[in-house]
């Protein structure tokens, strides 16, 4: 791998060892992946926050790489902790677990990460823009800054996010490189989607199928309203994440490299996947592909992928929204939803401290806690202690979190729409 002689001097460690460690991770990892060159970044997102998932190991690792005076050189900001750090106490969070997050957190900022602790980045000013190489690395952000923004990145992990926000680059391979950012699989959506938690479904069953492959998808109706749509693509990009590994997507005449590329975004050899649902099938595709004659053709059902998000009964401790990181239009939406109605069982909303506070400065936080919900911020339910704290039976309308909840927080889960979610809570029963 050819390095510049700056990155020689910082593999060096004449620019410190905390430098030196992370230009050695760098370094590794583009040996690994058969990298050419270090290409700069400008901005890294930096997961592996929560003192659920990286526990006293990773707080140590994270306190000696502080110590060897490792300091971010780009703007680098932190993924959802375990904690809200305003509410822990109110809401029951153990003490124990609150300490270790809050030295995770200070840890963090002591290296020069801003603790924005959220997953929706773009939510609050952080917008990459088309071309532009990052390093992020919380699986939905990536998914929707790389397709929805066209900005390059690969799913860092933590530590590699960090080495890049030390050093200021990233080895080029991967989906920095366009031959590696082409459709591997065909989606042809050939029912309508409803919701947002349509969307999620959508994004459930092609992750499965796609794996960590690029999925080009045909058929969408995306809303028109822009922050609908938002929240269409993001549960759709972060339900990829979670059942797949899907860093990447394009939609046919939506995102950035389809526009440019069109058909030639799509390689050649591509699957076909095609998804109906039984209630809403609709009439063939405009853009008329000739697909039954493909070998790779497989197709999936809408309805399937709600049937096996879904447990039985109707049991819930907990409605939890806003997987990922809730904007303002959906936590207004919300408070719509619950009207003048008391909620029978908690609702808690996850969001960023920002966006939080732009909802409490037009009153929807109050709303929303006065019917006796909550909107969280720096937390989310994946990464939050909720087995700990004895929460079992669990609705949300993300298919990311439905995937995740029984293996993180050993939850019986039930999904909805975000309606669906909100009257559960206001029945007290799903
Ligand atoms: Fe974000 Fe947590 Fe979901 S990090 S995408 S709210 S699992």
């Amino acid at each position: 791998m050819k390095l510049t002689e700056k990155e020689q001097a910082l593999l060096d460690g004449k620019h410190g060892l905390g430098i030196k460690k992370a230009m050695e991770i760098l370094v590794a990892l583009g040996r690994i992946y058969e990298a050419k060159e270090m290409v700069p970044v400008t901005s890294a997102q930096i997961a592996g926050v929560s003192y659920k998932n990286i526990g006293d190991p990773g707080l140590e690792f994270l306190a000696d790489w502080a110590n060897q005076d490792a300091r971010v050189h780009i703007p680098a900001f932190m993924n959802p902790a375990g904690i809200d750090r305003q509410l822990w106490r109110q809401l029951g969070f153990p003490e124990t677990f609150a300490q270790k997050q809050i030295e995770i957190i200070e840890v963090l900022k002591r290296m020069g990460v801003r603790a924005t602790l959220t997953c929706t980045p773009y939510h609050i000013g952080i917008v990459p823009q088309k071309g532009e190489h990052i390093a992020w690395s919380e699986s939905s952000a990536v998914s929707y800054t790389n397709s929805v923004l066209g900005a390059r990145t690969n799913r860092e992990g933590g530590p590699s996010a960090l080495a890049a926000a030390f050093c200021g680059r990233t080895p080029r391979f991967g989906l920095h490189l366009h031959e590696n950012r082409l459709a591997t699989h065909r989606v042809l959506v050939k029912c309508k989607l409803e919701s947002s938690a349509d969307f999620g479904l959508l994004g459930y069953l092609v992750g499965k199928k796609a794996g960590n492959g690029i999925p080009f998808f045909q058929g969408i109706d995306l809303p028109e309203n822009e922050s609908e749509r938002t929240t269409c693509l993001k549960a759709l990009g972060a339900a990829m994440a979670a059942s797949g590994a899907v860093a990447l997507y394009h939609i046919e005449s939506f995102t950035p490299e389809a526009i440019v590329y069109g058909e030639r975004i799509v390689k050649p050899n591509a699957m076909t996947i095609e998804v109906k649902s039984a209630n809403n099938d609709r009439a063939p595709l405009a853009s008329n592909y000739p697909i039954t004659q493909l070998p790779n053709y497989m197709t999936v059902s809408l309805d399937e992928a709600r049937i096996a998000l879904n447990h039985e009964g109707n049991q819930i401790d907990l409605v939890t929204l806003g997987c990922p990181h809730a904007s303002l239009e959906e936590l207004k939406e919300i408070a719509e939803i619950i009207g003048n109605h008391k909620l029978k069982k908690p609702l808690w909303i996850a969001s960023s401290a920002i966006v939080r506070e732009q909802a409490r400065a037009k009153g929807v936080v109050d709303e929303i806690e006065n019917a006796g919900g909550g909107v969280l911020a720096d937390t989310c339910m994946v990464v939050a202690p909720l087995e700990e704290m004895g929460i079992k039976y669990i609705a949300t309308n993300s298919a990311k979190a439905v995937t995740y909840l029984p293996s993180h927080q050993g939850a019986i889960v039930h999904f909805g729409t975000t309606e669906q979610c909100v009257q559960a809570a206001i029945k007290g029963q799903f």
